[in-house]
C-alpha cells in the first residue's frame, strides 16, 4: 500500500461512513426502500457498505468538517470543482464502494433508483488509486474463498455480486461492465482457480463472454462458462426464481470448447462453405490448446461431425481445401 495515497483512502473511508449513515436517514428513505424492493436488506447493505448521498454537497461539508483537504477530495474524485464551487460527484444515487485487492476503498459505483438519468450507473473517474482496468469488484472479499474452492465466478455488475452474496456464494467478482483487461486477467490468474464466466444472457453479455473467455484461455487460465438458459443476469435469476435456482444455475457450467461450438454456431452460417471453414478454424485452434489428449480427440471428432473438417492432424490453414465438393 502506497503511503502517499493515505489521504485519499481516508477521504473514501469517511465518505463511505457518511453515505452508509445517510442511507438510514429520512432523506435516504426512497433509496433504502429501493434496495429493500430488490431484496437487499440491512445485512447486505452493511456487508457491501452500501450508501446514499443527499444533494446539496452534504458529503463535501461532512468531509470538510473532518478536516480533509479539498485537493484530496478532488483527487479521490469524491468532489469536483464546478463554477458554483465544490460539488459532490455522487448524489441522489445509491453508492457501492469499490476496493482494491487489499481491501482499501478506491471508489464507487453509483446507481439511480429511477429513470431520472441516462446514466444508470456512474463510476469513479480514473484517479491515482482507481484504475478501472486494474480492479475487479469484490476481489478482496472473493480471493480466499476462490482459492479454497478452486473456482472464481466473473459477473458483469455489482448487483450480480450482491445476488451471489444473498445465495451465500462469496467467490465472485464483477468487471463492472462487459470489458475485461489483461490486468484483470492477471488478478484472476493469481487465484489459481477455474474462471467461471457468468455474464448476462443477452447478446452483449454473450459476445463479451466470448471475448473474455478467449483472453483468459490465451493467458493460460482454465475457463468454464455458466450455462444460463434464462436470458437473465444473476440478480434477475434470484428475483424471478429464488436463491436456490441461482445456486443450481451456477453449478451448470460447460467447457470453453462446448461454449464455442454453440456460440459460434449462431455467428457463422454453416451452409456457407467459407463461413463453415472459418468456424472450424477458430474452434480447431482452441482445441489444439487443450492438454488432455482424450478431450482433444473427442472434440476434434465433434468438430468433424459438425463441420466436415478433420483438423486432428494439426492441419494448417493451407491444408484446408478452399472449396469442397461434398
Ligand atoms: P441493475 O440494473 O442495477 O441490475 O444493473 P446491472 O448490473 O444488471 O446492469 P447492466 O447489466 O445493464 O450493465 C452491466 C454493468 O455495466 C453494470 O453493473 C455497470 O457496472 C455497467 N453499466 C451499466 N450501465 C451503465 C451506465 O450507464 N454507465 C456506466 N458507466 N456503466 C454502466
Ligand atoms: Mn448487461
Ligand atoms: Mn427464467
Ligand atoms: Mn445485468
Ligand atoms: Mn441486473
Amino acid at each position: 500500500k502506497n503511503k502517499e495515497y493515505q489521504p485519499l483512502y481516508d477521504v473514501l473511508n469517511d465518505a463511505i461512513e457518511f453515505s452508509s449513515y445517510e442511507l438510514l436517514s429520512i432523506d435516504g428513505k426512497p433509496y433504502y426502500e429501493y434496495l429493500t424492493k430488490r431484496g437487499i436488506h440491512e445485512d447486505i447493505m452493511k456487508k457491501f457498505s452500501i450508501g446514499f448521498n443527499p444533494k446539496e454537497n452534504r458529503l463535501y461539508e461532512f468531509l470538510k468538517a473532518k478536516k480533509h483537504k479539498d485537493e484530496d477530495m478532488v483527487s479521490a474524485n469524491v468532489v469536483r470543482i464546478s463554477q458554483q464551487g465544490m460539488q459532490d460527484v455522487f448524489f441522489n444515487r445509491i453508492t457501492i464502494p469499490i476496493h482494491d485487492g487489499f481491501g482499501n476503498p478506491v471508489g464507487f459505483t453509483a446507481r439511480v433508483i429511477d429513470d431520472s438519468s441516462d446514466a444508470k450507473y456512474i463510476n469513479t473517474a480514473e484517479t491515482p488509486i482507481y484504475i478501472k482496468g486494474n480492479l475487479l469488484f469484490n476481489y478482496h472479499r472473493a480471493k480466499d474463498s476462490a482459492k479454497k474452492q478452486g473456482k472464481i465466478y466473473v459477473v458483469e455488475g455489482a448487483m450480480d455480486v450482491i445476488a451471489f452474496a444473498k445465495a451465500e456464494i462469496d467467490n465472485v467478482v464483477a468487471t463492472l461492465g462487459t470489458a475485461c483487461t489483461g490486468e484483470q486477467i492477471k488478478l484472476l490468474k493469481s487465484l489459481n482457480s477455474t474462471v467461471c464466466i457468468f455474464y448476462d444472457g443477452d447478446r452483449a453479455g454473450q459476445d463479451a463472454t466470448y471475448k473474455v473467455g478467449k483472453l483468459a484461455v490465451e493467458r493460460g487460465l482454465s475457463v468454464e462458462i455458466v450455462k444460463n438458459d434464462h436470458n437473465l443476469d444473476p440478480d434477475e435469476i434470484i428475483e424471478a426464481h429464488g436463491k436456490e435456482e441461482l445456486r443450481e444455475v451456477s453449478k451448470k457450467t460447460i467447457s470453453w470448447i462446448d461454449f464455442l461450438f454453440d456460440f459460434l454456431m449462431k455467428k457463422f452460417n454453416l451452409n456457407n462453405y467459407s463461413e463453415k471453414k472459418e468456424y472450424a478454424k477458430i474452434i480447431g485452434e482452441e482445441i489444439s490448446r487443450l492438454s488432455d489428449q482424450f478431450e482433444k480427440d473427442s472434440y476434434y471428432n465433434q468438430l468433424r461431425q459438425v463441420s466436415g473438417f478433420d483438423l486432428s492432424q494439426g492441419q494448417s490453414d493451407a491444408q484446408i481445401p478452399d472449396r469442397q465438393s461434398q
